[in-house]
């Protein structure tokens, strides 16, 4: 598939089908994250793959409290969001939470090297590992749609991410961006609607420019 192609077919995924995922199509996305640009030539990068749905679900259970829809209306109220089509991604996709990671095909856990303490960034060079991640966990979210197959991110909890890198026996000089659930889009999978976005307002030449 061409890459502007691929690109635009990317759009988040959480309500996936039962299907598997070939383990050669899954290492080949990786390969593809692999090619991502990295802050220190070095590609320190690991990917833990929950496939067990036993351990899977035993891990959730312990950080994720599903929300239904009304819970999810609340949330956003109090977030104080206005804007329509961001509301009902949110309202969708709160509830969505637990069952998306629990019932994707692939439920990996991207791991960065990161010795210094992420959260207490001195400058913003500091935070390059972290982008990194970002530029490889795209790629992969480009390569999967590529193939057919499509996935959504969940950032974990303070609280969520500790317990995650102590049941997967995480080293401490590694951290965990996100989870990345990949699988095939469900008969019905719902596709969020996207606001419009006109390029002329966003491409600055020479200096930023607002209308007048
Ligand atoms: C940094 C980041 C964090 C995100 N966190 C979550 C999340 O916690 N749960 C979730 O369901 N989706 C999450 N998403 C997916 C976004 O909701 C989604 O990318 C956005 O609504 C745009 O829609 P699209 O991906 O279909 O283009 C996240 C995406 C990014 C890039």
């Amino acid at each position: 598939m061409d890459v502007y192609a691929a690109i635009n077919a990317r759009q988040t995924i959480r309500d996936f089908s039962e299907q598997a995922i070939e383990p050669t199509l899954i290492e080949r996305i990786i390969s593809a994250g692999m090619a991502a640009p990295t802050n220190n030539h070095l590609r320190e990068w690991h990917f833990v793959l929950l496939q067990d749905a036993a351990k899977r679900q035993e891990l959730l259970a312990q950080v994720i409290h599903p929300l239904n829809k009304q819970d999810s209306i609340r949330v956003v109220d109090s977030w104080g969001m206005t804007d329509e089509v961001q509301r009902e991604m949110y309202v969708d996709a709160i509830p969505k939470q637990y069952r998306m990671l629990a019932t994707s095909a692939c439920l990996m856990l991207p791991c960065f090297r990161q010795e210094s303490d992420l959260l207490r960034p001195e400058t913003l060079s500091s935070l390059n590992g972290l982008a990194s991640m970002w530029c490889c966990i795209e790629n992969m979210l480009v390569a999967a749609a590529a193939e057919g197959v499509f996935g959504v991110l969940r950032i974990p909890g303070e609280n969520e991410r500790s317990v995650i890198k102590r049941f997967l026996g995480i080293p401490g000089s590694y951290e965990i961006p996100c989870y990345l659930a990949l699988g095939y889009p469900a008969e019905q999978a719902r596709r969020a609607r996207q606001t419009e976005i006109d390029l002329n307002e966003r491409i600055h030449y020479d200096r930023w420019r607002t209308e007048e």
